[in-house]
């Protein structure tokens, strides 16, 4: 009995028009989907997205190499979703969930964003690329095949701009990944923040 209804239920997601890729969590038509890759549907981070945020950033380990300090509650989580949200208004980007596909699971996010508020390396106003996801996630390339989306992503819709990245130097995934996508190391400089070397990254989009 409970099989069936479990069938029955599957296969009326399968045709839900409301519901895209009707896995375990289908996305809803009304979300934008920015790009689709191999393993992932990178979409709009929306208001529903704040529980799993707080789950991202409140992970000490996720956290290493971004200041060791997790969130500790989820008002910090839902400001961060509008902040995002906010850049898609006024700058026509920012970071993407990603979904993985084959289980429909929310793994972090990935993407583009303007950052407009913090000077870094002596640049302030500047197109950053960056990824965050859980670990049980990582290693999986997951990093690198969205980034690509992303760098794609920019190229076409920005060209003349020099997309960014930056990465403690100390994180050798994350330096990796910038590097695998095509950006150049250019130096490093001291945060003074975090008291920690970042190394700066670059790509032009001529
Ligand atoms: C950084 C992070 C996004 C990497 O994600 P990922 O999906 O595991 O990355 P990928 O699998 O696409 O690629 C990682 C690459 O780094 C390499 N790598 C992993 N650990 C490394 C290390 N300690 N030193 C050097 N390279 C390393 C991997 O071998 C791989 O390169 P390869 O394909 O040439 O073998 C992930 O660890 C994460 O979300 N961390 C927490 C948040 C964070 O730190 N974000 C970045 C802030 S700058």
């Amino acid at each position: 009995m409970v099989v069936s209804i479990m069938l029955w239920l599957k296969e009326k997601q399968k045709n839900n028009p409301f519901l895209k890729f009707g896995t375990k969590k289908p996305i809803a038509l009304s979300m934008k989907i920015f790009a689709e890759t191999e393993h992932l549907i990178l979409r709009e981070i929306v208001p529903t997205d704040t529980g799993d945020m707080y789950r991202l950033d409140s992970d000490p380990l996720v956290h290493k190499y971004l200041g060791n300090n997790p969130i500790k509650c989820m008002g910090k989580a839902r400001a961060y979703v509008d902040y995002i949200r906010m850049q898609y208004e006024k700058y026509g980007i920012g970071r993407w969930a990603a979904i993985e596909k084959s289980t429909g699971d929310w793994i972090g996010w990935t993407g583009l964003k303007m950052n407009f508020e913090e000077e870094m390396n002596g640049r302030i106003n500047y197109y950053d690329i960056g990824y965050r996801f859980m670990p049980q996630y990582w290693g999986k390339g997951y990093a690198t095949e969205s980034s690509i989306a992303a760098r794609d992503y920019f190229f076409t819709h920005f060209p003349g701009n020099t997309l960014c990245g930056l990465a403690d130097v100390a994180h050798g995934a994350s330096c990796r990944v910038l590097e695998k996508i095509g950006l150049e190391a250019k130096n490093d400089f001291h945060y003074f923040k975090e008291n920690v070397m970042v190394r700066w990254f670059e790509m032009e989009n001529k």
